[in-house]
């Protein structure tokens, strides 16, 4: 199995590269930033890009079977959100799965003029499952709770998009 990872946090990747205690080979990855880095475990079974996650496209790795959110989309407003949800869709092959681990919270308790609903700033944004499925479209959507998450199963159609 192949892992490949995206975050803008190039300071993050340093960090696990070194505790890592592995080798990683360092390229540039013009696609995803004019900054952005693509780091690869000598093995080549890791990949991980330091650089923007909504320029990511079928271009640099193919399509993938499974795709883990975890705690990205908040970063997003509705716009980006939608940009992401583009992106993902792009690269999901036919019956793949996204499991996105998120938060939703009720916005109502901020109370600031400036974080009125529906999308308040700043980050992280409340993810309900209503807005995923909005930005998903033609997606199954199955919520799973848990104490302080909720954890999104969202099944891909086979057909194309
Ligand atoms: C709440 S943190 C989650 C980090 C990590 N996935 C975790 O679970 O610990 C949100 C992450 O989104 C990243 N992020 C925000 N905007 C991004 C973008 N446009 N492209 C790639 N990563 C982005 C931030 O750098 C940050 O690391």
């Amino acid at each position: 199995m192949e892992v490949i990872g995206v975050d803008i946090a190039h300071e993050a990747f340093k960090q696990f590269r070194s505790r890592s205690g592995q080798d990683w080979t360092e390229t540039a990855a013009p696609k995803l930033g004019p900054e952005a880095k693509l780091f690869t475990r000598k093995d080549g079974k890791i990949k991980l890009y330091a650089g923007d996650v909504l320029k990511f496209s079928p271009d640099l790795e193919g399509a993938f079977d499974a795709i883990n959110d975890c705690y990205g989309i908040h970063s997003f407003d509705i716009e980006k959100r939608q940009m992401f949800a583009t992106m993902i869709k792009s690269v999901l092959n036919p019956g793949g799965r996204v499991l996105m681990e998120e938060i939703a919270y009720d916005t109502s308790i901020l109370t600031d003029e400036n974080f009125k609903p529906p999308w308040p700033v700043p980050p992280p944004y409340s993810v309900t499952v209503e807005s995923v499925k909005s930005i998903f479209g033609r997606f199954t959507v199955a919520q799973l709770k848990t104490r302080v998450v909720i954890i999104l199963l969202l099944c891909a159609f086979s057909s194309p998009w």
